[in-house]
């Protein structure tokens, strides 16, 4: 007999097999080898614990019967699609970096066109160059004020589809990494005026469906494809990734093949248990965690902008016309330019002297980041720690400066087509001779992964000074051949 799809949300199917399982005992000659704690190095287990080796059993003749007769995930899926309003919902555990290239090939293949805001995270540009997907990029909105920018608006994208009438869809991020929110609604309504998809990257808004006081959400605005990191502002574990499906513009199976040609064949069951109980958690009390959540933010915020020489960013900021729709407040974004030092100071100092973690530091600010797990105990080490950092902030070296173009310096010429500048002939070239060479790798400040340069990008000098500047004031380019910047990976001529 199979299980009928649930609808009783104090259920979590994938708990409740991983319990039934260990009540089994099975003994599993399956992976994975360590066999459930048997083999697991004492020491590995002082530090991780049995009950990691105990949930790491395999999904399929282990979690599930050989043939998922059970329908152990499909039923977890079930109940998160049906939580967050939904029609389909597929559970990923390779982050949204997986599950933002599912969703791009299901609606666009080589060579044909792809609206896509150009402030996309990197996961978005490897599907690109992946894909062989053209990219059409739509300027995001630049605050020169800030020296920062916001995703694209309605507008950018309907004057885009006007001019690329076989475009397949679009993409747009939102929530950005710094919690502003796009105009949702008036993008899909373009998009499907034409009948074409919309999906959204709302990696940072795995919580937004549970709070009324917060932004509006991808499905709730009528995106077809949404793709959020439950393990961001959400409490499953780290890869945690789910993307959710409504409307007919975009084929189920279709979504469920291209995530099976990217997906791994061993998904870790740990990842599914987290999102499976984040979602009971989200059902049953997120509005009250959320509520919280929200009047903690409220508070840290109003401490913060009380301390002289920081500025927190508030919807005074960063909404309003050619600016951002609407603002998650539970990012807590603080400038530091009155200080006179660089979010990349105050990140390493934070850390090295209160042992605080900041999710973000770019040139001139940090941002904290505030979930439902917080509580006046860490607000107030958050806030404390700001403060003395305020006070401390004379003693600091001056912060080496970085050079950030405007917003349409920063845009550069896509040449070529990511794909064939990323796998054609190559070569290295020192940085300061770069200009007018088309770059063949991405260049990505990080956090918060947005390539300041991609393959197929003509570069300039504008683009690389600031890069070459950021790197020797502290600027993190991970994904670079040379993170250092004394080269660059280019197109060979
Ligand atoms: C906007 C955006 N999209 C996608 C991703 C990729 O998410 P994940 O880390 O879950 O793979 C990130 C990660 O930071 C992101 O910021």
């Amino acid at each position: 007999m199979t299980n009928p799809m649930p609808t009783d949300h104090s259920s979590a199917p994938v708990l409740e097999a991983l319990a039934a399982y260990h009540e089994a005992g099975d003994v599993p000659f399956t992976p994975p080898g360590h066999k459930q704690t048997r083999g697991a190095d004492r020491r590995v287990l002082e530090v991780l614990g049995p009950a990691v080796f105990r949930g790491d059993v395999l999904a399929t003749s282990g979690l599930d019967d050989r043939l998922s007769r059970n329908r152990v995930l499909e039923r977890a899926e079930h109940l998160m699609a049906d939580a967050v309003r939904a029609e389909h919902t597929f559970f990923s555990t390779c982050g949204s970096s997986l599950s933002v290239k599912a969703a791009m090939l299901s609606v666009a293949g080589p060579h044909e066109k792809l609206l896509v805001g150009r402030d996309a995270h990197k996961s978005v540009v490897s599907g690109l160059i992946l894909s062989g997907i053209r990219p059409v990029w739509i300027d995001p909105r630049w605050d020169t004020e800030r020296g920062l920018a916001h995703a694209p608006g309605p507008e950018a994208y309907e004057a885009a589809l006007e001019q690329h009438p076989d475009a397949m869809g679009a993409l747009i991020t939102s929530p950005t990494p710094y919690g502003t929110c796009a105009d949702l609604d008036g993008v899909v309504a373009s998009c499907h005026r034409r009948g074409l998809p919309v999906i959204v990257d709302e990696a940072w808004g795995a919580h937004l469906p549970f709070h009324p006081d917060l932004p509006s959400w991808a499905m709730d605005a009528g995106a077809d494809v949404c793709v959020t990191s439950v393990h961001k502002m959400g409490g499953g574990l780290e890869q945690g990734s789910v993307f959710h499906l409504q409307g007919d513009h975009v084929d189920p199976e279709r979504l469920s093949s291209r995530a099976d040609l990217l997906g791994t064949t061993s998904p870790n069951v740990l990842l599914y248990a987290g999102m499976d109980g984040w979602r009971r958690q989200m059902v049953e009390q997120g509005h009250r965690l959320l509520g919280a959540a929200l009047e903690l933010a409220e508070q840290v915020r109003t401490e913060l902008a009380a301390v002289p020489g920081l500025h927190v960013h508030g919807r005074a900021d960063f909404t309003g016309p050619d600016k951002a729709d609407d603002l998650d407040p539970l990012p807590v974004f603080v400038d530091l330019a009155q200080l006179g030092i660089s979010g990349y100071q105050a990140a390493d100092w934070l850390r090295s002297e209160h042992s605080i973690d900041v999710h973000l530091g770019d040139h001139r600010r940090v941002g904290a980041q505030l979930t439902y797990a917080d509580d006046a105990g860490t607000a107030g080490v958050l806030v404390s720690a700001l403060t003395e950092l305020a006070s401390r902030a004379p003693e600091f070296d001056p912060p080496r400066e970085v050079h950030v173009p405007t917003g349409d310096r920063l845009r550069m010429e896509q040449a070529m087509l990511p794909r064939d500048a990323y796998f054609g002939a190559v070569e290295d070239v020192p940085a300061h001779a770069a200009a007018g060479r088309i770059a063949a790798e991405m260049v990505t400040p990080y956090p918060p992964g947005i390539p300041a340069a991609l393959p197929g990008e003509r570069l300039t000098e504008d683009v690389l000074a600031y890069l070459r500047s950021g790197v020797d004031a502290g600027m993190n380019l991970p994904d670079a051949t040379d993170p250092s910047l004394g080269t660059v990976r280019v197109v060979a001529e």
